[in-house]
């Protein structure tokens, strides 16, 4: 029967389009369901791939008006074509959404237009196709999380996604929410010129980010000209003629004050999409904050319907979706799939980066762990030196009795690169000695990594 598969899964984020692609290779049936007109969900339309085509134009905007002169290059002042700057950006979304489509093609997997809803296990309606299949994946990712009193109208006052194509660069920008999409999103615009504000609720920005990690990345932040308002909160925006006030008050309570800027940028979260799934009528179990629950092999309490990503707990990341995608798909084929969740990289790819994998020195000790730390500036790397580009450090934590390194935490130029190569060391359980004796080329950036793992029980040698 043309409409029954082995598999349905329902969304083509990052984590669907990777959990179908898996269960194709691994020689099942598969039927995709996206309702966008474009593969790839938010990461590949409206999130990562775009907002890291921005980053990377401003960021080379930013060098070419600020930085070209010191090392000798002379340039007139670099001119800003922003529609240019957003074609770029459109070129990088559909490269990748293509190359999505052409992965689809060719692992077989038929990619069903429309908006998915399970209307009882095993069968999936999509307009007035009913598709059949013993296991559903749901896979629909997450939507912007809205503040109330605050109207999202993605022109002046704009979630992550209109904050992609402002029209004109905002004279002063006014960022509710400290966290990555601000920071990075507030970095593209405060290079293209302008005045950045970020009011967040907490004291600190980079929530769950390593408490000292997060606090000097703030200190680089400000260097930039970033503007802080910590432990407050917005709570009313106006449109004016040309502008909005923002009305802003201390998180506990207090005076309010009002701020005048060209646009706002709500990013206060992501909240788990699951509308129109039918849910509700299947009894899927949803925890308090509107996730899917599920089991250790991903599956819902309804047997054949499985969720992932970022409508399930844990971090809301793309590749953490792609882990759970492939894995699920593994046992789905009768092979064995496994997420490590104490090893999903962090990375905020702002300028310099910010990247971490495992646990924060805060985790550590909640969880009453004895641990060495080992840290390196990049003042003391030689290719930092060389190219100018010293903020920052790595930083190294392993366990005091086993060496086992237990987290690692880098604020540098190329940090989210770097990050991997612990990443890597850490799944093979690797010991900070076991890094302080591997051989790293020189001169590079990642030798700090090593000076750091020297660190933790020693001496570095540049220090
Ligand atoms: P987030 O959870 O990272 O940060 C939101 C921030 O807003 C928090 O610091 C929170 O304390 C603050 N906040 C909440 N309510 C507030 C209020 N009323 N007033 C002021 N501040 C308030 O969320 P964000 O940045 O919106 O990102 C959403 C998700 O997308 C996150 O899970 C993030 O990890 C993910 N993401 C990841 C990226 C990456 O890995 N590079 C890039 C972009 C998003």
């Amino acid at each position: 029967m043309a409409d029954a598969f082995d598999l349905v899964v329902i969304g083509a984020g990052p984590g669907g389009y990777e959990c179908a692609i898996k269960a194709a290779q691994l020689g099942l049936s598969v039927a995709c369901v996206e309702k966008n007109p474009t593969l790839g969900g938010t990461c590949l339309n409206i999130g990562c791939i775009p907002s890291k085509a921005l980053l990377h134009a401003s960021e080379l905007f930013e060098e070419a008006g600020h930085k070209f002169e010191d090392m000798g290059i002379k340039v007139s002042a670099p001119k800003l074509d922003l529609k240019k700057m957003l074609a770029f950006k459109q070129e990088a979304i559909d490269g990748n959404t293509k190359g999505i489509e052409f992965l689809f093609k060719k692992n077989k997997i038929e990619w069903v237009q429309g908006l998915g809803t399970i209307t009882a296990p095993g069968k999936v309606q999509v307009g007035d196709r009913v598709l059949e299949a013993k296991n559903i994946v749901i896979a629909t990712g997450s939507d912007v999380a809205r503040l109330p009193g605050i109207e999202i109208d993605e022109k002046v006052i704009v979630s992550s996604t209109g904050a992609l194509s402002f029209e004109k660069v905002p004279a002063k920008l006014l960022v509710i929410g400290g966290g990555v999409i601000g920071l990075e999103l507030g970095s593209v615009w405060a290079r293209l010129g302008a005045q950045v504000t970020v009011v967040e609720f907490l004291d600190g920005i980079l929530p769950g980010m390593d408490g000292e990690v997060a606090k000097n990345f703030q200190r680089i932040l400000k260097k930039q000209g970033f503007d802080f308002k910590l432990g407050k909160k917005v709570t009313k925006t106006e449109k004016r003629r040309g502008s909005v006030r923002a009305t802003i008050e201390p998180a506990a309570g207090g005076e309010a004050e009002t701020l005048d800027v060209d646009a706002v940028l709500v990013a206060v979260g992501r909240v788990p999409y699951t509308e129109g799934l039918g849910l509700d009528k299947l009894g899927v179990t949803l925890d308090k904050r509107g996730r899917v629950e599920v089991d250790d092999f991903m599956m819902t309490n309804v047997p054949g319907i499985y969720a992932i990503g970022d409508t399930i707990s844990g971090p809301m990341l793309a590749h953490k979706a792609m882990e759970e995608g492939v894995a699920l798909a593994e046992h789905l084929a009768g092979e064995y799939g496994f997420v490590n969740y104490n090893l999903v990289p962090g990375v905020v790819y702002t300028s310099p980066e910010v990247a971490s994998v495992g646990k924060t020195e805060e985790q550590l000790k909640e969880a009453g762990i004895d641990y060495n730390v080992g840290k390196f500036p990049f003042t003391a790397n030689g290719r930092a030196k060389a190219n100018k580009t010293t903020d920052g450090f790595v930083k190294i934590l392993a366990d005091k009795k086993t060496d086992l390194v237990l987290g690692a935490h880098i604020i540098g130029v190329g940090a989210g690169e770097m990050i991997a190569s612990l990443a890597i060391a850490m799944e093979f359980s690797a010991s900070s000695e076991d890094i302080a004796r591997t051989c790293i080329a020189h001169p590079t950036m990642s030798e700090a990594i090593k000076e750091a793992a020297l660190a933790t029980t020693g001496l570095p040698i540049h220090m």
